[in-house]
């Protein structure tokens, strides 16, 4: 039945935001709430996938049904990441990871220096979902997200391409309304030959919408 046509399919999923140190009491990190992740992980349950869901620091009961896996930051995220996604049918990052981490985390809490400006410096962290696209044996069909404040579907597109991406679902986080920590979302899937638009609704069923055409598309491969 439709209900169940993720049976025998493993999907790993990223979600939340991750967390880099600044120095023992202090860190960069970003609004997601892990709530579209969540929402992704329960409607694959629902539809008959094994999941396992990698999560950032987040405030989320786990889905019935879901292997939770926790991590703080990008890099253990990454090997979290890779070792699952050999094991894996499909692969959905849906987590915001930072891009930087410090470069040099204090090992004592920093002190403010009087009239001083401070200067971090930043280094980049490994790509997680284009390393899982880049495996060449037991390559997950690979999902990504990009969330953006302009120029939404030429972003997508670049990403799609330059990570080298199966699907890529396009989130609009310009306002407040739709994307981080709402309840809602709205986004628009983009593959090599298409896009479709997916209309702004509650995530437990842009979930359900989301995972039908990853499922389409992974089949039809
Ligand atoms: O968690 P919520 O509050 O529910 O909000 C949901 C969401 C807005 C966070 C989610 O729908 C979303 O858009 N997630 C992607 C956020 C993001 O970081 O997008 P990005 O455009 O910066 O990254 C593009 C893709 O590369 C993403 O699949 C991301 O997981 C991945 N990435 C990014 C950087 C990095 N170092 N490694 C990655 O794998």
């Amino acid at each position: 039945s439709a209900e169940q046509q993720l049976n025998n399919i493993k999907i790993t999923i990223t979600a939340g935001p991750t967390r880099e140190a600044i120095d023992p009491v202090r860190y960069i990190s970003n609004h997601s709430s892990g709530k579209m992740g969540f929402a992704l992980a329960a409607a694959a349950v629902a539809m008959g996938a094994d999941v396992t869901l990698i999560s950032g620091p987040v405030q989320l009961a786990t889905p019935i049904g879901v292997k939770r896996i926790d991590v703080t930051t990008a890099q253990q995220m990454h090997d979290a990441a890779l070792a699952q996604a050999t094991q894996s049918d499909i692969f959905i990052g849906c987590a915001a990871v930072a891009d930087y981490r410090v470069a040099e985390v204090a090992g004592e809490k920093m002190k403010k220096k009087a009239d001083s400006a401070l200067e971090l410096k930043l280094v980049q962290n490994p790509d997680i979902i284009a390393s899982v696209a880049a495996l060449t044996a037991k390559r997950p069909f690979t999902v990504g997200f990009a969330a953006e404040t302009q120029n939404l579907l030429q972003y997508a597109k670049d990403k799609l391409a330059r990570k080298k991406l199966d699907l890529i679902c396009a989130n609009d986080v310009s306002g407040t309304a739709l994307g981080f920590n709402s309840d809602h979302n709205a986004v628009t899937l983009v593959w090599q030959h298409g896009e479709q638009a997916l209309a702004p609704q509650p995530k437990a069923e842009l979930a359900k919408a989301i995972l039908q055409h990853i499922y389409a598309q992974f089949s039809a491969n």
